[in-house]
């Protein structure tokens, strides 16, 4: 079981910085996804950790042994890409061996007994054991993508890397086969790095989630923490749902005073430990929907009045959108309730599901002394 650090991590391309500052520690035995959208590094930062690139700066660890510049073939990782690339005039069987007979472990070369083994077992992982003998072209897309995950483990790799392994699959086949590798990666107790930009998977799959955007981690953490707990407004944005409010910071402490720009005042509290709010401050404020609600529960509760726009029935609750001011909204209700677009409607949020993030993105958690971004450099910018 292997532990993956990386220090510093900075990649381009030309004028083009795919990943910059990434400082992370993947824990031994854990599945943790890369998730963020198209273009923000994830595949960049997937490959500095299989070695098909080397870093502009940083050092990438396997436990305390620096890989950063250590060729792929000898990092011991099996990696699946996207699109499979398995080799069609191969059997499947030979597919899975390749990778087995060029491999030498302190200099020997595998059996021909050994390897067929190995193939059986990693046949037998991905529930493949009778097609063996088939190319690929008389396999089904699923079945494709598991010959190439049972190619990735068959090496018995210390690090198993997965690029967007369920993407050419029908919804139904991607539950199977995520099932599949969180039962497999368990059972194997491998250290998994899991590229996909769909949230739903990486909530489901995950140990923990690095969230990416513009080549920067923004958070990495437990599905739980991160959901709970955003450190930037992307994060709160892009993890499930939420209505932003924005205003100045009119008062600190642990309770935040916000006045929005509509003038309506708001008190919330930060998930951003540390980050020294100032007076005056722009600020947003994130809710989370299912933090709405019809009646008050405590004095504190903060009182938010707004229009409704539609109702969306999902059967174990009503989504209801509404306009504030001309921010637009949204709360999770009870489904049974009516509403029409154009009813005015109270809500209440308790002060401490109002989360107040500041604006600047990954670089405002500069300000937080100690914080591991404190060192990174590069122009602040805004979201
Ligand atoms: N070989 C390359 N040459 C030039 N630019 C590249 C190269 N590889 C990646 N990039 C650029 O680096 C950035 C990050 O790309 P990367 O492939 O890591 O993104 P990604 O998060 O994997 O996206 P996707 O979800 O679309 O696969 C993008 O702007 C991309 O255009
Ligand atoms: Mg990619």
């Amino acid at each position: 079981m292997v532990t993956i650090r990386l220090e510093n991590l900075r990649k381009t391309f030309g004028d083009v910085v795919a990943t910059d500052h990434v400082n992370m520690e993947l824990q031994e035995a854990e599945l943790s996804t890369l998730l963020g959208p198209s273009g923000c590094g994830k595949t960049t930062l997937l490959r500095l950790i299989a070695g098909f690139y080397e870093p502009d700066r940083g050092r990438v660890f396997f436990d305390d042994k620096e890989m950063t510049y250590i060729p792929p073939n000898k990092r011991n990782t099996g990696m699946c890409f996207q699109n499979y690339a398995l080799w069609p005039h191969m059997s499947v069987f030979d597919n899975i061996a390749y990778g087995l007979k060029i491999k030498r472990v302190k200099g020997m070369k595998y059996t021909g007994s050994a390897i067929r083994r190995r193939v059986d077992e990693a046949l037998g992982l991905v529930q493949m054991d009778a097609l063996g003998e088939r190319t690929p072209h008389q396999l089904s897309g699923g079945q494709q993508q598991r010959v190439a995950l049972a190619r990735a483990l068959a090496i018995e790799p210390d690090v198993l890397l997965l690029d967007e392994p369920l993407s050419n699959l029908d919804a139904k086949l991607r539950i199977e086969m995520r099932e599949e590798i969180i039962r497999i990666q368990k059972e194997l107790s491998i250290t998994t790095v899991y590229v996909t930009h769909d949230q739903h998977e990486a909530l489901s799959i995950s140990d923990r989630v690095a969230v990416m955007d513009h080549g920067y981690v923004q958070q990495f953490d437990t599905p739980r923490e991160i959901y709970a707990n955003p450190q930037t407004i992307f994060v709160a944005d892009f993890i499930g749902q939420c209505t932003f409010v924005e205003g100045k910071i009119e008062k600190t402490g642990s309770t935040l005073q916000v006045r929005l720009t509509d003038g309506q005042p708001i008190s919330g509290v930060t998930t951003v430990h540390g980050y020294p709010f100032e007076e005056g401050e722009d600020v947003k404020c994130a809710i989370r929907p299912e933090n709405l609600f019809l009646e008050r529960s405590s004095q504190e509760d903060n009182q938010i009045t707004g229009k409704v726009t539609r109702t969306i029935y999902i059967g174990n609750g009503l989504e209801v959108y509404f306009s504030v001011g001309d921010i637009p909204a949204q709360a999770l209700l009870d489904p049974d309730l009516k509403l029409t677009p154009g009813d005015e409607i109270t809500f209440y949020a308790p002060v401490r599901d109002v989360m107040v993030l500041p604006l600047g993105g990954v670089h405002a958690l500069r300000k937080i002394p100690g914080h591991p971004m404190a060192s990174a450099e590069g122009p602040s910018v805004t979201t």
